[in-house]
């Protein structure tokens, strides 16, 4: 049945994927994004299909009107530095968790029925144990990664009170074409395979031991679509189950290329987290759906994007 969605961050990298895939499935798409991080050129698919409002998510109680009806809102508008907020905690703190309020209050004077909300893995933190399932206890080393369990609780507090019911997706490391590499904290997926696919060298921040579990950006996707309608629970891993270190990440891009990567060493960020991987059962579980694509297929489409053929 067709519906029509709100997209808070739909000009991002992540939220472009999603608009994409909510076009596609026959549903209306209105967009509200600052583009302060998102590009236009990022909706060249969904644009002719979705509704885009330039504007701070903190503003949305003014673009109601525009927005109209909408039956969930997936909330992915952030600004996503876990260094930068640190040293910007008023920022991340007016941004994420001021965003997502003004976003819940819109939800409630609108009778919207559904939140979903792009949490992150940053919550977990280090965890004596790397593979984490929802239930570890957080330990956010970030304001970032604060405002992002904060949100998740605000929602829990104001679903209650307002009846709308709300998901929170952690996400784990996202990759894939569109990941903007001017971003001045692209993740390490987006650099490298920019570096790679351009002959260009790297920056290695540590010994590149440190791993994370990168998902490609079209199994979060289907992360969203499946929780889209409703959820047993309140909270989800997004990755893959498997984890890959820093260097495994340089080594398979060498492969790929057939070039070397020039690496520059740099002392390790110190809230660096050393190892994390999902626990992606609870997802699996409820919703049958498991992650389709390896990491050799999603480095080699996005390296095939970052050398300028975008192939999706
Ligand atoms: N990419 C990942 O690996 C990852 C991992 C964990 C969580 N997340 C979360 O997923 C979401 C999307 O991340 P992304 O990687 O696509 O980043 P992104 O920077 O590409 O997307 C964020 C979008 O939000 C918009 N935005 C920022 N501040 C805004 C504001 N005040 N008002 C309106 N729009 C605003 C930006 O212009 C951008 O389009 C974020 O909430 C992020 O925290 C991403």
């Amino acid at each position: 049945m067709r519906k029509r969605y709100l997209v808070t961050g739909g000009a991002g990298f992540v939220g472009s994927h999603i608009c994409d895939a909510l076009v596609d499935g026959g549903h209306e798409v209105v967009i509200l994004d600052d583009f302060s991080s998102g590009r236009r050129a990022n909706l060249s698919a969904a644009a002719s299909a979705a509704r885009v409002i330039e504007a701070d998510v903190r503003d949305i109680a003014r673009h109601a009107a525009a927005i109209g009806e909408v039956d969930a809102v997936l909330h992915l508008a952030a600004l996503i530095s876990g260094p930068d907020s640190l040293r910007e905690y008023d920022r991340y703190a007016e941004v994420n968790l001021g965003g997502l309020a003004r976003v819940i209050e819109f939800a409630a004077a609108s009778g919207v029925g559904r939140i979903v909300f792009a949490s992150s893995s940053t919550v977990y933190g280090n965890q004596p144990a790397p593979v984490l399932d929802e239930t570890a206890p957080p330990a956010p080393l970030s304001v970032y990664a604060l405002t992002k369990l904060a949100g998740e609780h605000l929602l829990s507090i104001y679903g209650h009170l307002h009846g709308f019911s709300h998901v929170s997706l952690r996400l784990f490391n996202v990759y894939g074409p569109r990941q903007a590499v001017d971003h001045p904290y692209a993740n390490v997926t987006c650099k490298f395979c920019h570096a790679a696919a351009n002959g260009l060298g790297v920056k290695r921040y540590g010994d590149g031991k440190q791993s994370r579990d990168f998902v490609y950006v079209a199994d979060a996707v289907r992360a969203f679509l499946a929780v889209l309608a409703g959820s047993r629970r309140t909270l989800y891993n997004v990755g893959t189950g498997e984890e890959h270190s820093i260097n495994a990440l340089l080594a398979a891009l060498e492969g790929l290329t057939g070039r070397a990567i020039a690496v520059e060493d740099h002392g390790a960020w110190p809230n660096d987290i050393r190892r994390i991987r999902a626990d992606v059962t609870r997802l699996e579980d409820e919703f049958g759906i498991r992650p389709r694509v390896t990491l050799r297929d999603g480095l080699s489409r996005t390296l095939a994007y970052f050398a300028g053929g975008e192939p999706e």
